[in-house]
């Protein structure tokens, strides 16, 4: 189990113990985190799972691949330098105790 955090919009964290495998959205999903949406389930089609990262688990993450770059474009929230998908964000040990906030809309 590895150690997740949402905050929303209005500054509200939830911590969560999310199951190592799955990816972000699938753990917001599972919790019933308000905010993502994954509409298309993690096929990079959607840009519903958009999260903003905190350092320092921003720069340790791995890159962009080139369709995530493309889906970041048609987020409905501004698009930020630490702008990802979340359902691109695989849970495991590299990322315990990461930080996302969720954007005011999806
Ligand atoms: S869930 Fe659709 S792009 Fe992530």
């Amino acid at each position: 189990m590895t150690k997740v955090t949402f905050v929303d919009a209005d500054g509200n964290k939830t911590t969560l113990d999310a199951r190592d495998g799955d990816n972000l959205m699938q753990a917001a999903i599972a919790d019933g985190i308000d905010g993502i949406v994954g509409e298309c389930c993690g096929a990079m089609m959607c840009a519903t799972c958009h999260v903003y990262v905190e350092e320092p688990h921003l720069t340790t993450l791995p890159q962009r691949s080139e369709g995530e770059e493309e889906m970041l474009e048609c987020t409905a929230s501004e698009r930020r330098k630490n702008s990802r998908l979340s359902c691109q964000i695989k849970i495991g040990p590299d990322i315990d105790g990461i930080v996302v906030h969720l954007p005011e809309e999806q």
